[in-house]
């Protein structure tokens, strides 16, 4: 065997490189890498170079809360009734498909690709991330898709308390400014023309709750690489996730 590729290795622990350039293969650990931080700070567009760049799947966690949201707006559910958004969130058939570039979410057999991102789904997907109840359902959707490794997730307790034991524990932080600078961008080229003051302040909230309630909040794990991304390009956060990835591997 020219490749100099050892037979001994177990498929399920390694795999082919899928998106190498190079023509020697490189085997990586499959491992799981959990991204945690706040809103705009750059997790799924990191998630999603990582996904094509590793050949992993790619788990935007975030999506998850944001359809069972969809679900009790849906539903007329009221938004501070704990034990109803439970029992919704149990029952919502949430599934994440598609390659990394173009993800589809789907909500008891219905594409809710488009309106999970609508402004009223945002608030209510960190609304009802408050409820333990909730948590609980979608923490168990979590672990049941990431079963696998070869796996990116994120969200805000990746590493904390969906896969406390994840391989490659990332913390993403940037300024409030440039968090909602991105945001603001981001919801442009969606179509929304909200004013960069209304983005801004949508995402303190979100942030605010986020990070102060009782269940599960947005911390950063013990063991988890701190990244400020405030003045990083995409590339930049790239460049030096990979090189943890391979310090790992
Ligand atoms: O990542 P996102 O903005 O799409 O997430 C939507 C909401 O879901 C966000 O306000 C916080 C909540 N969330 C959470 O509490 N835990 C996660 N692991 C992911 C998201």
């Amino acid at each position: 065997m020219k490749t100099g590729v050892k037979l001994s290795i177990h498929p399920s622990s390694f795999r082919l490189h899928p998106f190498s350039q190079s023509p020697c293969l490189i085997l990586m650990k499959r491992l799981v890498i959990a991204i945690d931080g706040p809103s705009g700070v750059g997790k799924s567009s990191l998630g999603k170079a990582l996904a094509r760049r590793l050949g992993y799947l790619f788990i935007d966690s975030g999506a998850v809360y944001r359809a069972v949201a969809r679900k009790a707006l849906d539903e007329g559910v009221a938004l501070d009734d704990g034990a109803a958004l439970g029992r919704i969130a149990r029952k919502a058939e949430v599934r994440l498909e598609g390659d990394p570039d173009h993800p589809r979410v789907f909500l008891d057999g219905r594409d809710v690709t488009a309106e999970i991102r609508l402004p009223e789904t945002s608030h209510a997907s960190s609304v009802v991330a408050v409820v333990a109840e909730v948590r609980e359902a979608v923490v168990e959707k979590l672990r049941e898709m990431g079963r696998e490794v070869g796996v990116i997730m994120d969200g805000r307790d990746i590493g904390t308390k969906v896969f406390p034991a994840a391989h490659v524990k990332l913390f993403l932080e940037a300024s409030s400014d440039v968090r909602a600078r991105r945001r603001w961008e981001e919801e442009r080229l969606r179509g929304r023309d909200a004013p960069f003051d209304q983005v801004s302040a949508e995402l303190e909230e979100r942030d605010r709750r986020d990070r102060n309630r009782a269940a599960t909040p947005l911390v950063k794990a013990d063991d988890a690489i701190l990244i400020d991304t405030s003045a990083m390009t995409a590339e930049d956060v790239l460049d030096r996730v990979l090189e943890i990835v391979k310090s790992r591997s």
